[in-house]
This record gives structure tokens, sequence and C-alpha cells, in this order.
């Protein structure tokens, strides 16, 4: 069986290049012709850990192949993956258009019967208007061919894409009265599901949902952490060990549970905003969403603010970390884009460093910004230090070689990575989440045996 996957980016890549590992003839399509020279020459266009050697080896098999021309791709295909780009309108809505412009242009040049599958983020009731389309085109082309569409909802976390893909947790298929169909994404997937990792079935509609369902949870655990940072922050709480203290609890469990900027990235803040979307739509209230929303944006907004209050004027920055999240390349939705902005308006001097995202940043701030090699040569005569990405190599930072290179105090630790206590010692002014400023000023370094320490600045968490 062959099969097609459109949209190379890093679900349709990750897809294609792990379909053909699981031994399936795969062809990849995608429009950008850039995009798809690179691959074919066997260089990802994304950084995702262990994708590209697997690519190589799929190329090297011939069970890989790529292309710009769709007719070409699904020529010999019996199962189609769609996995385009479903990014957020200004009211919040999905943006649906490519979905609806690649399905609609595979019932054009259909020659057979296919089977077309969704793996895009998508609401409720696309799958059925897509197949509503596709059977108006082949009508009018007076073709009795016939393309149902299958919800194949895709839970891959960038940074582990590849891993997730070959050992997902599970398969979601939302499928409605099709058993040729059923048949056909079982053989697909057979190599990965078995009884702890299976294959679920349920109607198109729901297979949906859960997507939206999933990422929207997810985001409300960590905006409830992110509320009560704030009453933390106040009353002389720290998160972390709130966070600990309700993440022991079985029930409760400690992911997502960590205090931060807030989340970003290309999925959370979308499909929340795809399902405030769909709320106003339907007139079914969802507040808890709507709420983990304001929560995120207040999170990144409370922190600009604490920073831009500290800085003197015309201050050097550097900032660590532009992706959303560690091991990806992925800046879209990510602080760096909003914070960055923000600090050149004031008047501030950026520098920057990522271990993996500086050609996007270069892509996106081209000469505006300042880049970095190191994360110690950015700091260096920088007057703050921001966190923004808790990538390992800011973790493992020697805090006495950093207070030593700065020329100021601030180090604000947008994802709470550095012991309080710890960074006090180096004589840096630690600035973190959810932990009372008391808890947080600077002991001076060395204070004279006369000199009494404030009160405040003893660590006691
Ligand atoms: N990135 C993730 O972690 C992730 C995880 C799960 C689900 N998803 C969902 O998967 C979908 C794809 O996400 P992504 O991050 O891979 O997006 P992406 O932007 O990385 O990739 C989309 C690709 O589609 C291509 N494309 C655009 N128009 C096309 C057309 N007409 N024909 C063929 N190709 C076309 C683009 O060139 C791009 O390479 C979204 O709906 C997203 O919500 C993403």
């Amino acid at each position: 069986m062959q099969i097609a996957i459109i949209g190379t980016g890093y679900v349709g890549l990750t897809t294609a290049v792990c379909f053909a590992e699981f031994g399936h003839q795969v062809v990849g399509m995608d429009i950008d012709e850039k995009k798809i020279t690179m691959i074919k020459s066997g260089k990802s266009p994304i950084y995702e850990p262990g994708l590209e050697e697997i690519l190589q080896r799929n190329l090297a098999s011939g069970r890989l192949i790529f292309t710009t021309n769709l007719a070409e791709a699904i020529d010999e295909s019996s199962v189609v993956f769609s996995a385009v780009g479903t990014p957020p309108n200004e009211d919040f809505s999905a943006d649906l258009r490519i979905v609806y412009h690649v399905c609609e242009d595979v019932a054009r040049l259909a020659n057979h019967n296919l089977v077309f599958v969704n793996k895009s983020t998508v609401p409720i009731g696309t799958g059925s208007e897509c197949e509503a389309r596709m059977a108006a085109i082949l009508q009018e082309r007076g073709l009795p061919y016939h393309i149902p569409v299958i919800s194949n909802p895709e839970f891959l976390r960038e940074g582990c894409a590849v891993s997730d893909t070959l050992k997902p947790d599970r398969v979601l298929v939302g499928i409605n009265n099709n058993p040729i169909a059923k048949d056909l994404m079982e053989e697909i997937y057979r190599p990965v599901t078995r009884t702890e990792n299976p294959i679920i079935f349920m109607n198109r509609e729901s297979a949906e949902i859960v997507k939206y369902a999933s990422n929207a949870f997810l985001a409300t655990k960590i905006s409830f952490v992110n509320m009560l940072s704030e009453l933390c922050e106040e009353k002389g709480a720290n998160i972390r060990d709130v966070a600990k203290g309700m993440g022991l609890d079985h029930r409760i469990g400690p992911r997502f549970l960590h205090a931060g900027i807030g989340y970003g990235g290309s999925c959370f803040p979308k499909d929340v905003k795809a399902l405030i979307a769909l709320s106003r739509h339907t007139g079914i209230p969802m507040p808890i969403v709507e709420a983990t929303h304001e929560i995120n944006e207040r999170q990144r907004q409370r922190f600009f603010q604490k920073l831009l209050n500290a800085l003197p004027e015309h201050a050097t920055v550097a900032v660590w970390g532009l992706s959303f999240k560690p091991k990806t390349d992925d800046m879209r939705d990510a602080p760096s884009c909003d914070l960055i902005p923000l600090l050149l308006e004031a008047g501030h001097t950026i520098r920057v460093f990522d271990p993996v995202a500086i050609e996007n940043a270069k892509a996106r701030f081209g000469e505006r910004i300042q880049y970095g090699t190191s994360a110690l040569d950015t700091a260096t005569g920088a007057d703050a230090v921001i966190v923004l990405t808790e990538w390992d190599v800011f973790r493992g930072i020697n805090t006495q070689e950093l207070r030593h290179v700065m020329r100021g105090t601030h180090l604000f630790d947008g994802r709470n990575i550095y012991e309080p206590k710890d960074i006090q010692k180096t004589g840096l002014t630690y600035h973190g989440i959810g932990i009372s400023e008391d808890h947080c000023y600077t002991t001076p370094a060395f204070p004279h045996s006369h000199e009494r320490i404030p009160e405040s600045a003893i660590q006691t968490n």
C-alpha cells in the first residue's frame, strides 16, 4: 500500500519518515520547493532529535520519496494524509483554508477511490465538510469514485516527535461507518499498536474534539498553577513547594504543574483559542477554557512588566532561549517573539542565544538584535539575563561565572529553573515566578560583620 502525506512540516515530515520506517511505501508532498529540495537531499528543515537519521535511511531504501506535485503524490496512493497547518484567525477560530484547499485539490486530481485522513487539528464538523466538498467535485467531474474522510488527530510532541510517532500512547481514529477505511488504518498502524498502545476507533466528530480537549486540559493545568503563582508572590509562599505538594497526590500528578511565563508554541495557544471560538460560535459556555487563555496572557504580561520596571535606561539584555520549549527550533508563539519587540521598543539592546533556534530568530528579527555563540558570551556585559526556555545548558550554567561576566545583576528566571538561594549567593538579583520577592532578593555577597543582613534576604525555602 502506498501512502501520501500532504504537508511536510513538524507533523507531516515526522509521520512520513516514521511510516516509511514501519515498512510502508510513502510519498511526502509540500508546496514549499526549498523544503522539499532540502528533504530530498537527506537534510531535515526542522530540528527534531533522531529525525534526520531515519529520513536518510528510508530515502536510501527507496520506501520514501518527496515531491511538490500533488497529482504525482496521490496517483498510486490508497490513503492520503493531510498534515497542513491550521493557524488561528483573528477571531480565535481555526483557519481551515489550507485544509479545504488540499481536500478539494485531491478530489480534482483523484483517479481512483481513496481514503482521505485529516491529521491536522481541526474543529468538529471539518471532516464532514471536507467529505461533502470532495463528493461535490467528484460529482461535477462525473466520476464514480468515493473518498471517505477520516479523523486521525496527532498527539506527537515537538522535541520527541520521532519516539512519540514510533511508540504512540494511543492512536485515535474517527470513522463514520466505513469498514474498508477501518481495515486500512489498522494495517497502517499495526506495527505500533498493541494492547498497551491501542488503536481506538470512535466516530469522526468525537476524534476531532479529543485533540482540542487534551491540549486545553493540559493548558488549564499550567494556567491553574500560574494563577496560584501570583498569590504566592503576594503572600510569601513558594509555588514550587505548592506544586510539589499538589503533584504528589496521585490523582493530580506532577506533570504540567510548573509555574512559569506561560504556555506557548504552535499548539496550546491556538487550540485553546479554537475551543473558545467554538464556544462562542455554538453558544455553549466554556468559562474554564476562557480563563485558561486569560491567565496565560496575564502571566506573560506580569513577567514582562516586572522586567521592564527593573531595567535601567538603554540596558543591554541577554535573552536565553528563543524556542517555545527545549529540544525544538519552533518559535511559533514563543515568549521570545512577544518580549523581544517590547524590549526593542523600550530602547534596550538585545543579545540572544538558543542552542538550535538562532536561524529561525535571524529570519524573524534580522539585524535588529545581536546573536551570541553561547549563554555566557551573550551575557557578557549585560545588565540583565532573561531565561525564556528551560534548555539544559542554562540549567547547568556556572552562576558565579555568570555574575562575573555581567555588568548588572538581574537574573529573570521565566522558567523557575534555578534555586533562589544558589543565585543569591553569587550576588545576582533573582526574579522567579511564584516566589515572593522577599525570598528572592540578594544577600550581599560579603557583608561586613557589623552590617545586619536584612531579614528578607535570608533564604527560608
Ligand atoms: N507541531 C506539533 O507539535 C503538532 C502536534 C500535533 C498536531 N499538530 C497539528 O498538525 C497540523 C500541522 O502542524 P505542523 O506543526 O506540522 O505545521 P507546519 O506549519 O510545520 O507544516 C505545515 C506544512 O504544510 C505545508 N503546506 C501549506 N500549504 C500546503 C498545500 N496547499 N499543499 C501541501 N502542503 C502545504 C507547509 O509548507 C508546511 O510545510 C496542525 O493542524 C497542527 O495543529 C501539530
